[in-house]
């Protein structure tokens, strides 16, 4: 997946940490698709997990700042995304290395659950907070 200018939210620090996240869950698909051992599925998933953790926080952070009025449900669809995250992650490892009966519906799996839920929230609700932000940072 690639970031494109249109899943611009209009604040800098927001739209650089997208990109990088997109670097990230790019690594992560790429490493099931090619059903990689589970210590590179490992190293991946914890990279991942790490900045989704500090994005999000960066994001609650401003919106805590500014009073923004969709703080709560803004931040109930990052503690989602965390919760199908960490279902997630229980079941990738078990790909193991090779081609397992199952790793297609990981794959597909991951691009719901991650790459889906990306973009949409993105293009939604983080495109809303940016608008918000245009004019106080
Ligand atoms: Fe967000
Ligand atoms: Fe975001």
């Amino acid at each position: 997946m690639q970031w494109t200018e249109d899943l611009s939210v209009g604040v800098e620090t927001i739209d650089g940490q997208h990109r990088e996240l997109f670097d990230k869950i790019n690594d992560l698909v790429a490493a099931v698709r090619q059903s990689a051992c589970r210590y590179k599925i490992g190293d991946v998933i914890r990279f991942l997990e790490d900045y989704v953790v500090f994005h999000f926080g960066e994001e609650e952070k401003y919106m805590m700042r500014y009073a923004y009025p969709a703080y709560q449900s803004h931040k109930a669809q990052h503690e989602e995304f965390i919760e199908n995250f960490n279902e997630l992650k229980k079941e990738l490892p078990k790909l193991e290395g090779g081609k397992k009966p199952g790793s297609y519906d990981l794959s597909v799996e991951t691009n719901k659950v991650v790459v889906d839920w990306i973009l949409d929230h993105i293009a939604k609700v983080d495109k809303s907070l940016g608008k918000f932000l245009q004019d106080k940072v």
